[in-house]
């Protein structure tokens, strides 16, 4: 394996599949959601953290991203992986599916959104034109392919500020954006990753139609796609440090 990977869990996964206790992991911007903990994929070992905390209580708006991130690199990530559930708001896919976006739109507010918050410091400006690793991108894509997941390529993660689900005329709004997907986790997780100099990819996990768009409640659609496309994550994360 050429690098050491980082996994941000999100909604479900809490505790899920991890194998040594955790251990806390203090940051220039305090503590991250919860342990970092490490959880084997055949013989790869990788650094795992709960972005809402172990027992779910943390909403995204109150996320810590900061440390989250920084925690991962401390403990020796090179490269993250964030699992998003997301709603879909094209007809680009379906709940149950996952995709790999290429792209996304920031319309969260008042998050710590950056680690150059200092007046002392070097102002950098990250390029955030390609948000993602193109090659953590294509080999998420692979994996997925290579066990028969449905995985969409590409594709705009809209990422709203919560924790309330969005209205319909908001998604309406969103998808005049041009987004196709909607979360509430992507940011400022993936530019913070870019600032601190880790390759970052997100693996969207599609549970609901979004607001407006199905013909079911959200909480039900979520219920119904949640188990489906949990295995289906995990497959792909399997094939996926396997091929590493
Ligand atoms: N909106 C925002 N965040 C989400 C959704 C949604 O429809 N589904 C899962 N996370």
């Amino acid at each position: 394996m050429t690098k050491i990977y980082g996994l941000i869990f999100g909604s479900g996964w809490a505790g899920f599949g991890r194998d040594d206790s955790g251990s806390e992991v203090e940051t220039a911007f305090g503590l991250p959601s919860g342990p970092v903990y490490r959880m084997c994929f055949g013989d790869v070992g990788v650094f795992c953290l709960a972005r809402h905390g172990d027992a779910h209580t943390i909403p995204p708006h109150l996320v810590n991203y900061r440390a989250n991130v920084l925690a991962l690199k401390k403990a020796g990530a090179e490269a993250i992986i964030g699992l998003n559930t997301v709603g879909v708001v094209s007809g680009l896919c379906k709940p149950g599916d996952l995709a790999v976006p290429s792209q996304l739109i920031d319309y969260t507010w008042g998050r710590q959104h950056t680690i150059y918050d200092s007046r002392r410091g070097n102002v950098i400006h990250i390029d955030f034109t390609s948000p993602f690793s193109e090659a953590l991108c294509k080999d998420l894509l692979a994996a997925a392919t290579g066990v028969g997941v449905a995985c969409h390529d590409g594709g705009v993660y809209a990422v709203t500020q919560g924790p309330r689900l969005e209205t319909a005329a908001e998604i309406d709004r969103l998808e005049r954006d041009g987004a196709d997907f909607v979360g509430m986790t992507l940011m400022p997780e993936a530019a913070i990753a870019r600032e601190a100099g880790l390759e970052y990819a997100c693996l969207a996990i599609v549970v609901n139609e979004a607001a407006g768009r199905g013909d079911r409640p959200i909480h039900a659609a979520v219920d119904a796609n949640t188990a489906a496309a949990r295995n289906a994550t995990m497959s792909t994360l399997e094939a996926f440090f396997a091929a590493v």
